[in-house]
């Protein structure tokens, strides 16, 4: 097969954006870590490239594919959307936008967000649902942020993603609480890695690799030992 020219080099450069624990964020030594990141070095080792994180604003991922970075592994939601410029791997996990309050708040329904102030991350799909609600989004460029002033009575309401919602719901122990997006309507969503457009040999190689990771037990592995640790 064609090879890709991202391979070419021997190093796949993968752009990430690490403020979404579990997928990715920022360890005690100051590396990306999560498991997009585990899973993106097990796909350089099948493929026989050095991987390179590159760590920065989510909201600059799919516009630095090609240039800054040669793939995205960011919990990213496949979209319409984003399809206009970039291609997608086979999904990798399914889904959804959970709703994080304060814990003594009653907000329980769709109708309850509207008007509401809403925090989310910039550029995500908890963005875009929660300008669906109200014209009061305060877009954040950490996830941890929105969180933050969510406790300190900033913003009403906080959507994002089950997995950063419930690690976030731990964190913050008894101040806020976490509401399944099922409860509002939300539909599921799907994480892919972000490829260049039309770069079939590179989604092939991608693709290929996770197949094997799956059918070798290191992707469930991974799952155990980042999301449901
Ligand atoms: N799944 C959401 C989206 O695609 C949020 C992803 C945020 N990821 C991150 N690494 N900060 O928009």
């Amino acid at each position: 097969a064609a090879e890709s020219d991202a391979l070419a080099d021997g190093v796949l450069t993968v752009g990430t954006n690490a403020e979404f624990p579990p997928f990715e964020y920022v360890d005690d030594n100051g590396e990306a870590d999560g498991f997009d990141m585990a899973l993106c070095k097990a796909i350089g080792e099948k493929l026989g490239v050095e991987v390179k994180i590159e760590n920065m604003e989510f909201a600059s991922l799919v516009s630095s594919i090609g240039s800054k970075i040669d793939i995205a592994a960011a919990g990213m939601t496949v979209t319409d959307e984003r399809k206009e410029s970039v291609d997608f791997s086979n999904p990798y996990y399914e889904a959804v936008q959970y709703v994080i309050v304060s814990a003594d708040s009653d907000i329980a329904t769709a109708d309850d967000l509207k008007d509401k102030t809403i925090g989310v991350q910039l550029g995500t799909t908890g963005d875009f649902i929660a300008e669906e609600y109200t014209s009061n989004v305060a877009q954040y460029n950490k996830a941890v942020d929105a969180v933050n002033d969510l406790v300190n009575g900033k913003v009403d309401v906080v959507i994002i993603d089950k997995n950063p919602a419930l690690v976030f719901e731990t964190k913050f122990e008894g101040k806020v609480k976490a509401i399944e997006g099922a409860q509002f309507g939300f539909e599921t969503e799907e994480y892919a890695i972000a490829l260049p457009k039309g770069d079939t040999a590179l989604a092939d190689a991608v693709n290929g690799a996770v197949d094997e990771l799956k059918a070798d037990g290191t992707f469930d592995e991974l799952v155990k030992t980042y999301i449901e640790a």
